[in-house]
């Protein structure tokens, strides 16, 4: 199983070293792993002028599955769009197929006191999010800034979506909503966008092939506000890159901290890369404060989705749970009574209870 390891910027390198500590400790126990990294992101940047070098690229094409950091840090908000950290994720999405973003928002029973909802609201909640990863008004073109006529500035994007494109992610997200209750909600803007009334028609034809599934519609303004309302009506909601970025950042909170959630991107064969859904926070980039389980349960992830190592995977998942358990949080999850632990530490403690 070749992995490879793309730390990043910001906290990246920190949360990245914590999951690898841990499949390093699987791999004491037998399971097989080959790791190299290399430079992505405002780190690549730095050494090779370029977000996404053509060897970082090579490195993740030729791996089995990656893990990914986070980019980006106020250092490269000036530079051109092309040279800008998050170009490095976007580009490996797009370059390599990764078109199923699966973002499991789900409530860990001892978190549910960390959410900043009533206990009530969000407890047993087990959400799984579906968005599509390289298309929609992220990829869209024609796309850019321009000189108006009357001399002011321009910017514009495009939103679009070809039928193929819709198809493909409709067809993951019920394949998912069968594993699952089988109930599909999928969701747009339906009564605005065109790209989103054929979003709509062609997620009902694939429907009729899935007569098992219970698919609903919900545009995106109710869908982010029935997440805070009752979000344990959803089971698997399907939607488009722009909106599913913005819903799932919503739903994270729903369970304690953006700093517990993982995600999958996978392409149509299961490869993937696996990436904790928050980003490179540089405001506690170097402290030893940062989160790692959500990159810890992308490793999980890695191991249930690209090697089909669900055992494995349910260990790291159970450790987790039980460094919880016993009441270590780091800040993000921290309430007073827990003890609070630094990055590291928290790594130190679910390699422990595995
Ligand atoms: C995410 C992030 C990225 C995105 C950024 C870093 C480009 O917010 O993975 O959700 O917008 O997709
Ligand atoms: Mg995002």
């Amino acid at each position: 199983m070749k992995i490879a390891v793309l730390p990043g910027d910001g906290i990246g390198p920190e949360i990245v070293a914590q999951a690898i500590k841990v499949l390093g400790a699987l791999a004491k126990d037998g399971l097989k792993l080959e790791i190299e990294q290399a430079p992505v992101g405002g780190a690549a940047y730095d050494v090779a002028g370029d977000p996404l070098p053509a060897a970082t690229l090579k490195l993740a094409r030729e791996a089995d599955a990656i893990l990914f950091g986070a980019v980006g840090g106020w250092q490269y908000d000036q530079l051109p769009r092309a040279k800008r950290p998050e170009q490095a994720i976007l580009g490996l999405r797009k370059e390599l197929g990764l078109f199923a973003n699966l973002r499991p928002a789900k409530v860990f029973p001892q978190l549910v006191e960390a959410s900043s909802l009533r206990p009530e609201v969000v407890s047993g909640m087990d959400i799984l999010i579906l968005r599509e990863l390289t298309g929609d008004i992220y990829f869209g073109q024609p796309r850019g800034m321009r000189k108006l006529e009357n001399g002011e500035r321009e910017g514009f994007d495009t939103m679009r979506y070809s039928e193929s494109e819709i198809r493909r992610i409709a067809h993951a997200g019920f394949r998912a909503a069968m594993k699952r209750t089988k109930r599909l909600c999928s969701v747009d803007k339906c009564n605005v966008l065109e790209t989103s009334q054929l979003w709509r028609e062609v997620v009902t034809e694939v429907a009729l092939e899935y007569a098992g599934v219970e698919l609903s519609h919900m545009y995106v303004d109710n869908a982010a506000m029935q997440l805070l309302r009752d979000p344990k009506q959803f089971d698997v909601i399907v939607t488009g890159n722009m909106f599913g970025d913005i819903l799932s950042d919503e739903a994270s909170m729903l369970t304690g901290s953006i700093g517990m959630l993982p995600s999958a991107s996978l392409d149509a064969n299961n490869k993937g890369l696996y990436e904790p859904i928050h980003g490179s926070a540089p405001d506690i980039a170097g402290k030893d404060v940062a989160n790692p389980l959500a990159t810890i349960l992308s490793a999980a992830m890695m191991l249930r989705y690209s090697f089909n190592q669900d055992q494995a995977a349910n260990r790291i998942e159970a450790a987790v749970a039980k460094v919880l358990e016993r009441g270590l949080r780091t800040a993000d999850i921290h309430r007073p009574g827990a003890e609070k632990v630094g990055t590291v530490k928290m790594g130190d403690a679910v390699v422990a209870a595995l």
